[in-house]
């Protein structure tokens, strides 16, 4: 009995370290140490024995069982270290390795001119008021001395909504807004989409952009608004950029101008970006037509204002060379990418 012992033994630690596969291994333990097992078989066979064989045949067979039960499971233990090392290699990741690029994408030139606009009249002491792109006749036209009728509307056809509302042709309507909003002193900018029915090609869009800027106080004059205007000139285009006024008409300023600045290329000699004039219109101005000033409710005897108004596209276009506006609105990344 002693030998069958050592021989089941001899056998089942041989099979467990032989056995290919982990599942062997539960098969293993069913035929030595199972209901039906063959050490099982062994011990039942023990009644047959000696009285004094028994306690050490009992013992010789509980450590086979341990013996085998031990190396089942050292085999288990292996197979499972195993198994997680191959994972660890398998899952492994190098941290060193570059990643997938997120595209990201930059501001809009429009935006930023936009901004560029903004924070130097932010730093002149100007805040920044809003209005509706959807406007009514009388804010985009009426209030600012552009009666029915009146030639000036001819050039800001717009888009029509109903009769008396439509999308604005020009960030002037703020102006009036702001003024019934607020006493003076005023002191505001104010950018943002305008519209009008022009086709679209080079130079032209039904959509674009503009800055609009309003100051009204005691004692306003044409001065404040061209050391104003010099002051943003210098600041866009650079140190020592003049500005010159023309004589214009606008109906909400009285007087009225087109203001140009000294080319930033050429200096004002002439070049191809000034296309040979030294100047480069950039914006319209004036003093706040009397009649605007009492449309909104200030009295044009106490107060005086200038106003102003540029493209945003227009400066844009100059600043960076561009010489199709419809490229601002494409979306094509291979234009917007270069910004
Ligand atoms: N609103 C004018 C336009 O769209 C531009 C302009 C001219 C604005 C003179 C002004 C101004 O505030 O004073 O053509």
């Amino acid at each position: 009995m002693r030998e069958t012992l050592e021989k089941i033994r001899e056998s089942a630690l041989q099979q467990i370290q032989s056995v290919g596969e982990i599942l062997g291994l539960e098969q293993i333990r069913i035929r030595y140490l199972g209901k039906k097992g063959e050490l099982t078989a062994v011990l039942r066979g023990m009644g047959a024995l000696p009285a004094e064989e028994r306690p050490k045949i009992g013992e010789l067979a509980n450590r086979v069982r341990a013996d085998i039960e031990e190396a089942i499971a050292a085999r288990q233990r292996r197979e499972q270290a195993a198994a997680l090392e191959k994972r660890l290699k398998e899952e492994r990741l190098d941290v060193t390795m570059p990643g997938t690029p997120v595209p990201a994408g930059h501001l809009h030139p429009l935006t930023r001119v936009q901004r560029q606009l903004e924070d130097i009249f932010i730093g002149m002491g100007f805040s920044i008021e809003e209005g509706p792109e959807v406007e009514l006749d009388y804010y985009n036209f009426q209030a600012l001395n552009i009666p029915e009728n009146h030639p000036a509307r001819d050039t800001q056809d717009t888009f029509y909504i109903t009769d008396n509302i439509l999308l604005r042709s020009q960030t002037s309507a703020v102006q009036a807004r702001a003024m019934e909003r607020s006493k003076p002193p005023i002191r505001i900018i104010s950018p943002g989409r305008v519209y009008r029915s022009d086709a679209l090609d080079a130079t032209h869009s039904p959509l674009f952009h503009q800055l609009e800027g309003l100051v009204v106080d005691r004692g306003i004059t044409m001065g404040d608004l061209k050391g104003t205007l010099e002051i943003f000139a210098g600041k866009m285009f650079g140190e020592g950029t003049r500005i010159r006024f023309r004589p214009h008409h606008f109906p909400f300023t009285e007087p009225s101008a087109e203001v140009d600045i000294s080319c930033y290329v050429c200096g004002g000699k002439g070049c191809s970006l000034c296309k040979g004039e030294g100047w480069i219109e950039i914006l319209g101005a004036g003093m706040v037509h009397p009649f605007v000033l009492s449309n909104c409710g200030i009295d044009p005897e106490v107060y005086s204002g200038f106003a102003f108004g540029m493209g945003i596209e227009r400066i844009a276009m100059k600043v960076y060379s561009i010489d199709d506006i419809r490229l601002f609105y494409e979306n094509d990344g291979r234009f917007l990418e270069q910004f």
